[in-house]
This record gives C-alpha cells, structure tokens and sequence, in this order.
C-alpha cells in the first residue's frame, strides 16, 4: 500500500497476525484474528497513515514435522503445499490486504534467527543446562504440572488441547528469561495499554509475579528447525524462531531504514492461548537484545465449539469457505467482529448469523441502500438532486454521522472494540432508516408544488450523502459492498477511489455533490438461500 506524501518517513502503523501452524487448513478461528488484523489497517490506511500489515506460517518444530511423517511428505513438501493450497487462497478469498507473508522456512528468515540468537549467546544470556517436564506438542510448550488436567484414565492431559502430554528430558540451551520479571513487571506498569485486555493484563501480571524460570530455547532430539549456530547438533525451539517473524519480516540486520520505520509492532493481534508468547516472552528477548518493545498485545477470545476451543489438532474446525459460500465474505468478515466483544469467547451458530444478517445487512443497511437509490431514479431520473431548506430532521442526522464517525474512529482506530465500532455505525444506519420513515418521501412525491419538490429533493439528497458516508466507514470491514454502494451513488467522479476517503472526513456533511448520477446497483445483500442440512 502507497504511503501518502505526508507520511514518508514516519514509522509505519505495523499490525501482525500470529504466524500460523502449517499442521493443517485454516477454520475459523484463524481467520477470525486475521480479518481482525485486516480492518485494523484498513482502518488506518482510511485515516491516511502509513500501514504494515503481516501475516505468515510458521513451518518448524515436531507439531509439523509428525504431520508430515503421517502424511508421507517432507515436511518443506508439506509446507509448501500447505501455504498454496490452503492458507494464501484463504487470506486472497477473505479480501485481506496483508503487506508481506513471512515463512519461517525463508531464508530471510532463517539467518537472521540465527544471527539473534548468536547476539544474545555472545552476551552470555544463553547457557547450556538440562531440563524435564511435560510437554505439549500441539502447543509446542513445556508446561508446568500444575496447570494440566487429568483423563479418564490418570494420564495428564493439556488444559488447551485436552490431550496428553509428553515428558520430555533433553540437555539444551536456555535463556535466562528469570532475570527479566521485573523490567517486565516495569513496563506493565508504565504502559497499561501495552496488553489488552484487562483480563488478559491481570493473568500476565499474576504469571511474571510468581517468579519466572529460564526458558529452553534449542531441541536436540529432532532436527526440523533453525540450526543453533554455535551448536548445530541443537536446533531453535520453535517459538523463539517464530516470535523473530516480526523482527526479521520488516528487514532485522539486513534492512536498517526498513526496520527503522517499521519495527516494533504497534499492534501484535493474537488469540488468548498464546499471550505468555508474546506479553513475556518475546518483550524479554528484545530487552535482552536491546531492542524496543511493540506497543500493545491484544488477546482475542476464543471461537468455541461445543464448549470447547475451535482447533485444527482436535478437528474442530469449521472452514471459512463454507460459510462465505452462503453468507457471502463481506457478511463474514462484519459477522464475527459484530457479535463477539473482542477479547471475549464466542461461539458460532446458523441461527444466530442468519438473524443478524437478515435484520442488519439485508433490512437495515442493503434496504436503506437500494430504496434511496430507486427513489432517486424514480423522482429525479437518476441525478442526485440539490437539498433545499434543512431542517430539524436533517441536522438530527448530521449529529447522528458526527457522532458515528467519532465512536467508530476511536473504537476500531484506537480500542480495537470492533463490535462498538461497527455498531455505532449501525445505529446510524438505523437513524437513516427512521428518518425516511418519518419524513415519507413517497408521499411527499405526490405532491407537485415546487415546496414538496424542493422538501423532497432535501430528503433524498440527505439520505444519499448519508450512505456515501455509510460506504466509508463500513469500507474496512465490508470492502466489496462498500465500492459496490459507492458506485450506486456515482461518488467517484467528485470524490476519487473510496480508499482514499478518510475516515476521519466522513462525518463532513455535503461532500456528495449534488448532479452526481444514482444508479440502483446490485443487491448488497441478497435472501439467503436455506442454509446447508
Ligand atoms: O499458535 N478462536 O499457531 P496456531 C480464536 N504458530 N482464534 C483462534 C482459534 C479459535 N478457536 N484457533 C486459533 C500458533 N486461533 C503459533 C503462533 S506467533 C509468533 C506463532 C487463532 O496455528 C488465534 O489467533 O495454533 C491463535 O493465537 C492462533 O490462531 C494460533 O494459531
Ligand atoms: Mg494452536
């Protein structure tokens, strides 16, 4: 994405996804951060910012390797075949407007992770030492006995994946993340944004304060991974080699001025069951590094299924495609940011995104949008008329968008509250609706005089400038049917590209000029046909 001139320079607003395990198709939850991410930069490239966005897999560890083994393949095949088969077709067909895709099997990647960890061993942060435990592959993490459940049968199964784990005994390096509780602890406390939200801060917070223990960082009992560059017996444990995507993806020791104005992270979006990775681990290797820490963590909840995590190694997992088969992706994308507060579990149901589709894309908004556009066509033969005499019910509306735009912009922009952003916006959608349905222009269009036309033409003009501020505000998170509206209200001529419209501007009334031709384009959101048995 260009930078506007009056940005150049400056460090880019730089959002990123988790890399994603290559174990096995997206569902879901995976998309569900990843679309997150998407109207998060849209959002910002709409208020003019300079923007990175980065997604990517992550290709090492055991987690991918038995996949592979299982599978017949080596596991680069079964990467390669992965990342083209399935996860860059999703993120094309779900609209997402990523800037780079980071392998962790690149080598733009690799040897930079080896140069990082080299750094932090020359500065005797890393020592050799032994440890035992129980380990999950499915996270790929030690974890502590107290935290894992018991089975039916007494073996000790993962709290996240609920199955058993795997006790582990190797000789390896570690990293002495012990030392750094109380710096972390530190900058908790300066930057209470810095993780998000609440909850997720609380749970952080009470883990760094019971002491933290050095961290394994190489594996010695399988070899696919990033060899340790001092000791090429081990490989990198799989997370510190993931969690460097976001340093060596924006040109860590190979591109200062790239780096310089785009690294860290102002935004790292991950799902709640890899927080410790991110708001301990990886701030403590930058610390131990000398490099800054990103701006904000932010956890999202969970998609549940039956009560239990949407997941790939639990089979879980619902294919994106099979709902944007039905629903359509714009609807997709608004769905699950709609319905779920951020940062708090929800789970999917038909019913539910067949109620909220019906009433608040095809009634409220697609209506809105294809009854304006018919009486347009219907009363003033297409062209968009000049509005008379404003009144009380006009500059209600002008409040109602003033507002719409402030709330959605600081909820979305800055909150990352994309549910109370977006409704915002719908309560606006709403306001429009009960104004047409108090000021009747079907009625008023009965009536010849040239007062009726001029109150007429003020009615129509007032409800169109209002959708083109509508197909701003909903462009990042409805791109499709957004352009589609624009279009309908022939807004390009005068106005140029709808992602070039600030949101920020969109509460500015009369942009929409009057003599701009209305056409009654396509259905934004057509019936749903009866959904799959
Ligand atoms: O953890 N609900 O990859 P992963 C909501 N490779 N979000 C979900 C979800 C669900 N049911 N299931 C998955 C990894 N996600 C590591 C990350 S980053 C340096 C390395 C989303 O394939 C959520 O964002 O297991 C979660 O954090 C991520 O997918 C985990 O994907
Ligand atoms: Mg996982």
């Amino acid at each position: 994405m260009a930078a506007t001139g009056s940005t150049a320079g400056a460090k880019a607003y730089y959002v990123s996804t988790p890399i994603y395990y290559v174990n096995d198709a997206p569902h879901l939850g995976h998309a569900y951060t990843t679309v997150a991410g998407d109207v998060l930069t849209r959002w910002h490239r709409q208020r003019g910012e300079k923007v990175w966005y980065l997604t990517g897999t992550d290709e090492h560890g055991q987690k991918i390797m038995r996949t592979a083994e299982a599978n017949g393949v080596s596991p680069q095949e079964w990467c390669d075949r992965l990342v083209a088969d399935a996860w860059k077709p999703l993120w094309e067909h779900l609209g997402i407007a990523n800037d780079d895709f980071i392998r962790t099997t690149e080598r733009r990647h690799t040897d930079r992770v080896r140069e990082f960890v080299q750094a932090l061993y020359d500065k005797g942060e890393i020592y050799p030492g032994g440890y035992e435990g129980p380990y999950c592959v499915g996270c790929e993490e030690y974890k502590l006995p107290g935290e894992l459940l018991e089975g039916e049968g007494g073996e000790k199964l993962c709290p996240i994946h609920k199955r058993p784990v795997e006790l582990l005994k190797e000789e390896n390096y570690f990293f002495r993340l012990s030392e750094y509780g109380p710096r972390l602890l530190e900058h908790y406390e300066a930057h209470p944004e810095f993780i998000q939200p609440e909850s997720a801060r609380n749970e952080v917070v009470s883990f760094v304060r019971q002491g933290l223990t050095d961290l394994s960082i190489s594996r010695s009992t399988f070899d696919w991974g990033i060899p340790v560059p001092w000791d090429e017996r081990h490989v990198i444990y799989v997370w510190v080699d993931a969690l460097l995507n976001y340093a060596t993806a924006v040109g860590y020791g190979a591109d200062a001025e790239r780096f310089e104005g785009t690294f860290p992270a102002d935004v790292h979006l991950v799902g709640k069951d890899i927080l410790r990775f991110h708001a301990v681990i990886w701030p403590a290797m930058l610390m131990a590094n000398g490099l800054p820490l990103p701006g904000k963590i932010a956890a999202n909840g969970w998609l549940m299924v039956g009560g239990e995590k949407m997941s790939k190694s639990n089979l879980t997992g619902i294919k994106p495609q099979d709902l944007t088969s039905h629903f359509g992706v714009d609807a997709y994308r608004w769905y699950f940011l709609r319905a779920i507060a951020f940062g708090s579990d929800g789970s999917f149901s038909w019913e539910d995104f067949t109620a909220r589709y019906t009433s608040e894309l095809a009634n409220d908004y697609g209506n809105l949008a294809s009854r304006v556009a018919a009486m347009v066509g219907r009363y003033f033969g297409g062209t968009l008329p000049e509005a008379g005499t404003v009144g009380d019910a006009e500059r209600a509306l002008h409040e109602g968008l003033a507002t719409a735009v402030a709330e959605a912009d600081r909820r979305v922009g800055e909150e990352l509250d994309f549910a109370g952003g977006i409704a915002a916006v719908f309560d606006f959608v709403k306001q429009v609706n009960g104004y047409l349905t108090e000021q009747e222009p079907w009625k008023v269009a009965k009536d010849t005089s040239p007062e009726a036309r001029d109150r007429l033409a003020t009615i129509l003009y007032t409800a169109a400038e209002s959708l083109r501020a509508i197909a701003v505000l909903l462009h990042p998170v409805m791109p499709s049917t957004s352009q589609a509206l624009w279009e309908s209200l022939g807004a390009a001529p005068a106005l140029g590209e709808l992602a070039d419209q600030r949101v920020q501007d969109a509460g500015t009334w009369g942009r929409l000029p009057a003599g701009s031709t209305v056409t009654k384009g396509k259905v934004l959101f057509p019936r749903l046909e009866e959904p799959p048995a």
